[in-house]
């Protein structure tokens, strides 16, 4: 859906003074239309929007400029007032009470969004400003459009009590039934504290910015009264925590300019909603485009690394591969490129960290991006070389078990084309997983350089041939047989579990004319109320 240029304002005074018959009521209605959206412009006043500045922080209007494209905001409930007594609140209003919501569009295409205002009381949610961050949501799931919110706040307006924890719920009932139909994205510009970070949480994508921005459940004066831990803002919830760390949030950028052009970036590759189908932008780069420089990417020492990445950037329309989560789980990469103008969503084994294995935090990474993409009709292609999965007292303890299901599961509840293109190692359990044929892979291919096998030779041969060879040169021997016999892909192409054996020069081309072939597959899962995912 792309949108017309917005015509010049249609509720300015110009049109309202000429639709209105008498002039001297109509004047004053002006003025104080004019009065009252100079008000809602000026937000908490100019002394606390250069506190807002002097943090590095924009204020919610200048990150709407930002973020959408020049002249296509259209702003609704700007008059919005709360309707608090407590605490004298009634001589306490800001017109549009500290949250600027409505559309606007990125590259012409539609989006809804919220943006809180850090210095209208905090930016805290009140009762009026969740309903307005409702109608937006309910505006979008109607059209078919996603939501973009911009966080800022200092959590449940503490005057108005149960109203405001009521706005918190309504928001997250909203989030949930949204989930799934049209894409919603958090990014987090200053505080998302207490149950306020239950609304990102619940979306597809959270977006941080570094040094100004942080999330947490409880701040470190209460964790400090509770567990007697000394924890700093940063430390507890910072961008960096929720992207090395804890995974919650997918990416984190250092300023608000940075991060809302990222965002931007970011949105061009999504689809409005679940029935539109993927972005098509035009490109100059050829689909049959060779990529000599593949053939050479895979090291002969099989236990050398190498860097996956490149062969994404290689393989993707233009090298714009845009990566998510590059700092959580590394020995998995997520992300969105295009083949042939298309959005495709890729999964790929990373070599040079923990060997590319499979564990916990790269399972959950995964099955969430591959759940997205299937929610939305983004194909999926899959590069896989994994040894297995990451043995140890640590990963069995915390559940591996019940987080590599969810991975497995995503890839086989999943309807969308799926690809799937062997480097090298396909070992045990990891292999079944990582989009094989049996989990429904419309298309897999090997390069020449692929080893499928149960395991790798040195672990086989000390399994199958314990105690059966002499010394070490029998051994070597024992291994090399398992090498010739499983270390190649012909033995999985024999069975059909591999459609063909490709030069990996060829990769690109091969991709995008199976994701063409693919392009109108249709697959439907059994009819249930919904599934049980091992969560
Ligand atoms: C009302 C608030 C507010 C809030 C901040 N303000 N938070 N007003 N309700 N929740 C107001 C302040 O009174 C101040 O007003 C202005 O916003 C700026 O706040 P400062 O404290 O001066 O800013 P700063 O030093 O940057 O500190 C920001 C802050 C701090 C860390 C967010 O304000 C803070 O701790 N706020 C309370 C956070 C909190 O406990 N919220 C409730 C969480 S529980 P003036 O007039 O002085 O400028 C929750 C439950 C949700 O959210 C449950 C959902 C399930």
């Amino acid at each position: 859906m792309t949108l017309a240029k917005k015509k010049p304002e249609t509720n300015d005074a110009t049109d309202a003074a000429s639709a209105t018959a008498n002039p001297m009521r109509s004047h004053n209605v002006i003025s104080e239309l004019e009065h009252k959206r100079d008000r809602a412009r000026d937000g908490g006043g100019s002394a606390r929007v250069e506190a807002q500045h002097a943090k590095g922080k924009l204020t919610a209007r200048e990150r709407l400029e930002v973020l959408l494209d020049p002249d296509s905001f259209e702003e609704y409930d700007m008059f919005v007032e709360h309707r608090c007594t407590n605490f004298g609140m009634e001589k306490n209003k800001v017109p549009g009470d500290g949250c600027v919501t409505g559309h606007g569009t990125i590259n012409g295409r539609m989006v809804f969004v919220y943006s809180q205002d850090f210095t209208v009381l905090g930016g805290s949610l009140s009762e009026t400003n969740a309903q307005k961050i409702c109608k937006i949501l309910d505006m979008a799931m109607k059209v078919g459009a996603p939501v973009i919110g911009l966080l800022d706040s200092g959590g449940a307006r503490i005057q108005e009590g149960v109203d405001s924890l009521g706005g918190f719920a309504e928001i997250f009932q909203r989030n949930v039934l949204a989930s799934g139909v049209v894409p919603q994205l958090s990014v987090i510009m200053g505080p998302c504290a207490g149950g306020a970070v239950y609304s990102p949480a619940l979306t597809d994508f959270i977006i941080m910015v570094r040094g100004s921005s942080y999330m947490f459940v409880t701040g470190p004066e209460v964790v400090k009264t509770v567990t007697h831990e000394i924890v700093t803002q940063e430390d507890l919830g910072g961008a960096d925590t929720h992207t090395h760390k804890t995974g919650v949030a997918d990416l984190a950028y250092n300023n608000d300019i940075e991060t809302l052009l990222q965002t931007r970036r970011m949105y061009n590759f999504l689809p409005l909603n679940n029935r539109d189908g993927v972005p098509v932008r035009p490109t100059t780069d050829p689909a049959d485009r060779i990529e000599m420089s593949l053939n050479t990417l895979v090291p002969e020492n099989p236990n050398r690394a190498y860097n996956m990445k490149e062969l994404l950037e290689r393989i993707v329309d233009e090298g714009d591969f845009f990566e998510i989560q590059p700092d959580y789980a590394k020995n998995i990469i997520i992300g969105f490129g295009r083949m042939e103008g298309h959005t495709v969503g890729f999964v790929a084994n990373q070599p040079t960290h923990m060997a590319g294995c499979l564990d916990i935090d790269a399972s959950r990474k995964a099955a969430r991006f591959i759940r997205f993409c299937d929610a939305f009709s983004i194909p999926l292609v899959t590069f896989v070389d994994v040894p297995g999965f990451m043995p140890g007292t640590y990963q069995e303890h915390n559940g591996v078990i019940k987080h590599g299901a969810k991975l497995l599961y995503a890839y086989a509840e999943a309807t969308v084309p799926k690809i799937t293109v062997i480097t090298r190692k396909a070992y045990g359990g990891a292999y079944d997983v990582m989009s094989s044929k049996h989990l429904r892979g419309d298309v897999n291919y090997a390069w020449p350089s692929a080893e499928i096998a149960v395991m790798g030779p040195k672990g086989a041969v000390e399994i199958v041939f314990r105690g059966k060879y002499a010394n070490e040169e029998e051994q070597q021997k024992l291994i090399d047989d398992y090498r010739e016999k499983f270390a190649s892909p012909f033995v999985a192409a024999s069975r059909g579990f591999i459609d063909d054996v490709i030069r990996p020069q060829n990769t690109r081309w091969r991709i995008c004319r199976s994701l063409a072939v693919l392009r109108k597959k249709n697959l439907q899962n059994p009819w249930k109320k919904h599934d049980n995912l091992p969560l």
